[in-house]
């Protein structure tokens, strides 16, 4: 390969799945003032990733065809720009790309939104955090307010999903808090999540695991609802009287249940979760990782050359943790 060219992955057009990536040589990017250039070490696959191939985020994301899509890096600095202070060559980080690139040998990632990876975070594990894990820990401290300190009264929680890559981090982070957690899941995984910290796991193709009813008889003051097409009529009936349900797959239903609860002064409430990508965050959850608190559940790891093969596990919707490509 020329010396200036990187193996990428791109798609040209909305919609095609997994058969429409494409793999090309393109030209290294050069960053920009505040960016740093990467030498990729990890990548991680998320829903979001082929909901913009699907249009979803049209006309923000893409913002123009080809598109090199993944936002969860890992990687090397390999040069920064010149209003960069806080990394030079060699600093082993991680990254959350705003609108993409992820997948490919070599990215560029804003200044404002890269940490640093210790030695004891490997490169797969910080990969594995930026999307997935500041949506658990904003779902849960902000929309929810649960304090991971331990402070505060009890809050009895609903995860679902929890062997997800949102869901898996939501158990273990609400776990730092003072909470009693069930978490929903496929039978295959309910020790899994046992052992991420639930106190009690709903197998969700049980008629119990369905209507999502605590084996031990408890309402929930907060969920965080990891998947879709659970009614709210469902949850309605396993709430606590301030009962919070914050829904990280916002459709038009759950929009009108939230403008339907304003509407009858309802107290129980319906929170779309919109996530917005701190560097602070980021680096509170890389440093609990490296203190051996959080652990993130890698469900398969795959070449760049076959990146294809992680983004049609993940739209297959079945991934244990998350899928992690690399290089
Ligand atoms: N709002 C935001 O800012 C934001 C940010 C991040 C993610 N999200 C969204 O959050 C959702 C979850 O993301 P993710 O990365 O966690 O997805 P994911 O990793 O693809 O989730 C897959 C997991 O969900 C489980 N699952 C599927 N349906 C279930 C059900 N009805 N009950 C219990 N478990 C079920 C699967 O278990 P089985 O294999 O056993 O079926 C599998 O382990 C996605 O829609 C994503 O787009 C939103």
């Amino acid at each position: 390969m020329a010396k200036d060219l990187m193996h990428a992955v791109q798609y040209s057009k909305y919609g095609g799945g997994a058969a429409a990536l494409k793999h090309v040589e393109v030209p290294i990017p050069t960053p920009k003032k505040d960016e740093v250039l990467l030498k990729l070490e990890a990548a991680s696959i998320n829903p979001i990733d082929w909901k913009i191939q699907n249009g979803m985020l049209r006309p923000f994301l893409p913002s123009k065809f080809p598109f090199i899509p993944g936002g969860d890096v890992a990687g090397e600095v390999v040069k920064v720009g010149p209003g960069v202070t806080n990394y030079k060559a060699g600093d082993k980080v991680v990254a959350v790309l705003a609108s993409g690139g992820g997948l490919a040998e070599f990215v560029v990632a804003k200044e404002s939104l890269t940490v640093a990876r210790p030695p004891e975070v490997s490169a797969a594990e910080g990969a594995s955090l930026p999307v997935a894990g500041l949506a658990a820990h904003q779902a849960l401290t902000q929309c929810a307010g649960v304090k991971l300190d331990g402070s505060g009264q009890q809050v009895n929680i609903l995860i679902t999903a929890a062997s997800g890559g949102v869901g898996q981090y939501a158990v273990q982070l609400a776990k730092l808090g003072n909470t009693h957690i069930t978490a929903t899941c496929g039978a295959r995984n309910m020790d899994l999540v046992k052992s991420l910290g639930a106190d009690e796991v709903l197998d969700y193709w049980t008629p119990d695991g369905v209507a999502l009813k605590s084996p031990s008889g408890r309402k929930y003051d907060v969920v965080i609802h990891c998947t879709t097409g659970i009614p709210w009529s469902t949850f309605d009936s396993n709430l606590s009287a301030n009962g919070k349900v914050v829904d990280t797959t916002p459709g038009l239903g759950s929009l009108m249940s939230v403008a339907l609860k304003k509407l009858t002064f309802s107290k129980k409430q319906l929170v779309p979760l919109f996530m917005i990508p701190k560097k602070e965050n980021l680096e509170y959850l890389v440093k609990l990782v490296k203190e051996g608190k959080l652990k993130p559940i890698i469900d398969s790891k795959h070449p760049l050359s076959k990146a294809e093969d992680a983004w049609a596990k993940s739209i297959d919707g079945h991934a244990t943790g998350k899928i992690v490509v690399e290089p």
